[in-house]
């Protein structure tokens, strides 16, 4: 079975810093978000240091996030490869046509809208939860301080929804799960759902 080199260790181990941060930031978030999910705070050592703990994993989690986005921002901009697969993709979902070439490169429009939505709600959760991190900033204007609250648990809500779909997509598409597991993806996945990429890959000369 030909593979094909998809990601360097290092990404891998960046990108699975990212997803277990984005676990306990999401999950001492939560914790605050409602009474019923109080009960979260058990995780982190109780109340007082979930709240102390929160927004240390927050910001390693964006720091981290960072560092992927810095390598992986150029494979998501759009094309006209993606404009024409979001025409195909109501098919695609439905499961049907399964056996038609959708045009991807690297990534699909799919994933480049998933990415975007990770980069945008990432930064408003960052700005915003600075202006209520009473420990080290300023309190500031109280109306500023309930607009930053709401802003940052509404790009929260969006953020576990996109991942929600992020790791469903991943296990749904079989075959993707090892691109990040052991860096490589068989030929024929990467031809079926990289066709472009997989030409691109094809036609490199040799390191
Ligand atoms: C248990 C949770 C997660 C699983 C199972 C998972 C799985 C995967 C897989 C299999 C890929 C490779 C897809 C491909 O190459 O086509 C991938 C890529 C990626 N993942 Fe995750 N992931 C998880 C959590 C996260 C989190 C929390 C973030 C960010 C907040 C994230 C950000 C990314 C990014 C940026 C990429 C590159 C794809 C792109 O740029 O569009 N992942 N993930």
């Amino acid at each position: 079975m030909a593979l094909l080199q998809r990601y360097r260790d290092s990404q891998r181990i960046n990108h699975w810093i990212v997803a277990l941060l984005f676990l306990c930031a999401g999950l001492s978030g939560l914790a605050f978000f409602h009474p019923s999910l109080f009960f979260l705070t058990n995780l982190f050592g109780g109340g007082p240091w979930t709240r102390v703990l929160h927004p240390y994993m927050g910001v390693a989690m964006v720091v981290a996030f960072v560092f992927l986005a810095l390598q992986m921002w150029r494979d998501n901009l759009w094309t006209g490869a993606d404009s024409q697969w979001m025409r195909q993709s109501a098919g695609l979902i439905a499961g049907r046509d399964k056996a038609a070439a959708h045009p991807a490169y690297k990534y699909n429009a799919g994933q480049k809208i998933v990415f975007w939505i990770m980069v945008v709600s990432l930064l408003i959760l960052f700005v915003t939860g600075f202006m209520f991190w009473h420990a080290w900033f300023p309190e500031g204007n109280i109306l500023m301080r309930r607009i930053a609250v709401v802003l940052h648990s509404a790009s929260a809500a969006i953020l576990i929804l996109t991942i929600i779909i992020h790791v469903y997509a991943a296990i749904w598409v079989k075959g993707s799960i090892r691109a990040m597991t052991r860096g490589t993806v068989t030929e024929t996945w990467a031809a079926h759902n990289h066709p472009l990429w997989h030409r691109e890959v094809k036609e490199r000369p040799p390191a």
